[in-house]
């Protein structure tokens, strides 16, 4: 028989593994927020909502803190119905559910959407989220070339008629790399082949499209999408996750997406928060263009330091990026950590992303930029990064 293992050591074991391969995580800590000489590129607090007064002022506890039961029970509420409403029609959809967090919409609908008999079409570097929702659907999930709409076409053409439904997944803006997915390609060899179009918007919400909509409202494509997946947490600044879609998609959600069913409904008071981010994000025009702006000043200073701002392997033919989120990719976990530590000794917090975030190899310093930087903060950041060094 084989040798028993005590849980102790296996822990301790485990954790001997990741502190060689890739380093430990530790748990924020690292910013004293309350200091305000510190500066955070480690937010995703894009719009700077999460702050924002009139959003703080309606969600302290103007309701009850907890919701009390799943939203198919009593815990869907007025507010719930409210905030649904408004992120239906932001997503050009007819109907929206609000979760908990973006993880658990992400996980639960993929499962839901897709069966045994099906295939899910997934980018290589979509987010964990999804990943773990196409494992648990039971589907055959086939993982192409990050971004290959050629590669998606070609395996439709040769594959699609073994499976009942089909799927695609992606993300509209990469959250490790910040770079954009095709989707105008995308959603025209989807229609080809019946499949069905699933984006998560978690990194664009807010960021593109004329009302904030996401970069399936800035190319029109919102009614060739299936669904669109999105989180309460970053450019809407609080918390919880989203799905939108047609009605008869929504109701069967409702109906079998277990992490839905078999979860408490999100905070009352929390939707009252969601609710005003919301109302405020179609007025935010000038924010949106100020941060694509200043993303592109910053990916345009650091390159021309000679830091690679984007993962080696991107296609010739990938949209330049102006997303919010730069990647400074430095190869090693060792060295992206080194790094890292340097600027915080210099106040400044920008995290070391490894794997199995991202691949080996490819680790990276990932700048989130917000509205609330100043050109001041990224004059601080660029004279910082000419100078630290690998030694
Ligand atoms: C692309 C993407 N989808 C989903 C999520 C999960 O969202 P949440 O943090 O709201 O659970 C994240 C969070 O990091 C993400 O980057």
């Amino acid at each position: 028989m084989e040798r028993t293992l005590n849980w102790n050591d296996f822990f301790e074991a485990a954790l001997q593994d990741k502190a060689a391969a890739s380093g430990l995580r530790v748990q924020g800590g690292q910013v004293d927020t309350a200091d305000s000489s510190w500066i955070d590129f480690g937010s995703n607090d894009y719009l700077g909502l999460r702050k924002h007064p009139q959003v703080l002022g309606t969600s302290r506890l103007l309701s009850p803190l907890g919701s009390g039961a799943s939203p198919v029970l009593s815990g869907h509420t007025s507010i719930h119905q409210e905030v649904e409403k408004l992120l239906a029609a932001l997503s050009g959809s007819s109907r929206s559910m609000v979760f908990s967090s973006g993880f658990s919409c992400n996980t639960g609908v993929i499962a839901a959407l897709a069966q045994a008999e099906d295939l899910i079409l997934s980018d290589q570097l979509n987010h964990a989220s999804l990943i773990d929702g196409s494992r648990l659907s039971k589907a055959k999930v086939h993982i192409y070339r990050h971004l290959d709409v050629e590669s998606v076409a070609m395996y439709l053409r040769q594959h699609r008629h073994e499976f009942r439904k089909c799927l695609l997944v992606t993300e509209s803006v990469f959250s490790m790399d910040g770079d954009i997915a095709p989707l105008t390609e995308l959603s025209t060899v989807c229609e080809k082949y019946d499949c069905g179009l699933v984006v998560d918007e978690a990194h664009a919400t807010g960021i593109y499209g004329p009302k904030g909509g996401g970069l399936t409202e800035e190319l029109s494509l919102q009614e060739k999408v299936l669904c669109k997946l999105g989180t309460l947490s970053k450019a809407i600044g609080s918390v919880g996750g989203f799905v939108s879609g047609s009605k008869s998609c929504v109701h069967y959600l409702i109906n079998h997406c277990r992490s839905y069913i078999f979860s408490t409904a999100p905070s009352p008071s929390v939707m009252h928060g969601v609710l005003a981010a919301l109302k405020l994000l179609p007025g935010m025009e000038q924010e949106r263009l100020k941060l694509r702006s200043a993303s592109r000043q910053l990916r345009a200073e650091l390159e021309q330091q000679g830091w690679q701002c984007s993962a080696q392997d991107l296609l010739a033919t990938a949209t330049d990026p102006d997303s919010p989120i730069i990647p400074v990719v430095v190869g090693s976990a060792e060295r992206a950590l080194h790094l890292s530590r340097q600027l915080l000794q210099e106040k400044i917090h920008v995290p070391a992303i490894r794997p199995p975030t991202v691949p080996e190899g490819s680790c990276r310093l990932r700048l989130s930029l917000s509205v609330r930087h100043t050109q001041r903060d990224f004059a601080k950041l660029i004279s910082v990064m000419a100078r630290i060094t690998d030694a």
